[in-house]
């Protein structure tokens, strides 16, 4: 029998840019999400941004590596999964967060009565109306407790 392929030069692949274009995100991403493990206390200092970046404003630059893409991944997990209901520094005044009665977080008294883990398992497994995010990677979650942890209230 002959073969009836005329050769294999003619395959099309229209959308291996897209693909490419993909692949090189998911990589970049899994860098930033696996060379991390020794994740140090998250410190208000580190919120600081660069001059001309106000906070609430996100730059969502996945490629970076290292401290400060961690940072970015735990301001854009903020912004899109927290805010809504907690707001910008977790007051509990997003858009939805009167309907739900999401928690003043900053509360120094609260503050200090929960610890890390205890946080860390609400944001895990959520609760009543808090729904639970158990797949954001273990260093944006404690991010997110550092983020939690600098809006604390003075008094
Ligand atoms: C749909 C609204 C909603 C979203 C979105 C949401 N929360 Fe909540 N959150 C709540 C509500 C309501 C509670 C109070 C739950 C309860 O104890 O009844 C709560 C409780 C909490 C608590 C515990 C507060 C306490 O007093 O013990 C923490 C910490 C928290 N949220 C963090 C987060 C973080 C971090 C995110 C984003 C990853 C998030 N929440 C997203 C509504 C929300």
């Amino acid at each position: 029998m002959v073969s009836s392929v005329p050769g294999r030069r003619g395959v099309t692949r229209p959308s291996s840019e897209v693909l490419t274009l993909l692949l090189s995100l998911c990589a970049a991403i899994a860098i930033v999400g696996c060379d991390k493990r020794d994740v140090r206390e998250w410190q208000p200092s580190d919120h600081d941004q660069p001059p001309g970046q106000q906070a609430g404003q996100v730059a969502p630059r996945p490629a970076s590596t290292g401290e400060q893409g961690n940072q970015e991944l735990v301001e854009i997990a903020w912004q899109r999964n927290c805010a809504t209901c907690h707001g910008q520094r977790g007051r509990g005044d997003g858009p939805q967060g009167p309907m739900v009665r999401a928690p003043d977080l900053t509360r120094a008294e609260w503050q200090s009565r929960v610890g890390d883990a205890e946080i860390v398992e609400v944001i895990r497994k959520g609760r009543n109306r808090m729904p639970p995010f158990a797949n954001l990677p273990d260093q944006v979650i404690t991010g997110l407790v550092g983020r939690i942890r600098a809006n604390r209230s003075k008094d």
